[in-house]
């Protein structure tokens, strides 16, 4: 199954080495950044009833700008005052320390797997150069990330970092290649799919709305990740939007 849905992926690597662009710390006015805030803008109008203190990026499969649309998207977060906190939970690629330029000694890991009485968490929150914004990074890749991301020591991280911050993103696997996703964001407010334009098939874009809804995720809608369409340059980025749970997404995967 999964080897169908890979069948077109190309993984790309670079960001596990370099990190990812902070297009919105370096051009903070330039028109990808102003999609960014429009993003921002629109997650949190789908929390004018129930809050949305914690969201997850997700995808079908790796490599489709998770990170890069988490960590974008906590800039321009933090941008607005609020106090966000940006986790790096994709254990088996972790890129916010290399985004941020952090040590990744001690992080997320460190905190799930340390004596739960003892363990200082304000000591593994990081701060970052841009104002209001905090991280806390993989820490060592553990063998069984699966089994962390589902303990209660990770759920009661949750409840204490939702009361310390204004906002919590997660950057977390993604939902196709491996399990540790579902249990995850069932428990926090809300779940954003990542779909690359031109990359991400619609069997598994549809695959991945399915199981956020059997995890019983609130689906909070999608970015379409829109990689150099239309003869741009390499970095041709380009942020689409979009709400709702159809799989009648406005992108083809046909012309690839
Ligand atoms: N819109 C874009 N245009 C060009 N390159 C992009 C774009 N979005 C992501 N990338 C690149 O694609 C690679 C994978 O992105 P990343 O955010 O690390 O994906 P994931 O976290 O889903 O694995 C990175 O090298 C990143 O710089
Ligand atoms: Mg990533």
């Amino acid at each position: 199954m999964v080897n169908l849905f890979r069948k077109h992926s190309r993984v790309d690597n670079n960001s596990i080495h370099n990190g990812v662009k902070l297009i919105t710390v370096a051009q903070p006015k330039s028109v990808i950044a102003e999609q960014f805030r429009t993003i921002r803008t629109n997650i949190s109008f789908m929390g004018i009833d129930r809050p949305i203190k914690s969201l997850a990026f997700t995808s079908a499969n790796v490599s489709e700008g998770k990170s890069t649309v988490a960590a974008n998207i906590a800039v321009v977060w933090a941008n607005t005052g609020k106090r966000v906190l940006l986790i790096d939970a994709d254990l088996r690629r972790p890129t916010l320390h290399k985004t941020f330029n952090l040590s990744n000694q001690v992080g997320l890991t460190s905190i799930l797997t340390a004596d739960e009485e003892t363990v200082d968490i304000t000591s593994m929150v990081r701060g970052t150069d841009v104002n209001n914004l905090s991280v806390i990074t993989s820490g060592p890749i553990p063998p069984n990330p699966a089994e962390l991301l589902n303990s209660k020591r990770m759920r009661s991280l949750l409840n204490a970092v939702r009361n310390a911050f204004d906002v919590v993103i997660l950057d977390v696997p993604p939902l196709l290649e491996v399990s540790d996703t579902q249990a995850l964001i069932s428990q926090l407010d809300g779940v954003v799919l990542v779909v690359k334009v031109g990359q991400t098939q619609k069997i598994a874009a549809k695959r991945a709305v399915e199981l956020t809804k059997l995890s019983k995720a609130r689906l909070l809608g999608y970015v379409m990740n829109d990689v150099g369409r239309g003869g741009d340059s390499a970095y041709g980025y380009g942020y689409g939007y979009g709400y709702g749970y159809g799989y009648g997404y406005g992108y083809s995967t046909d012309n690839k």
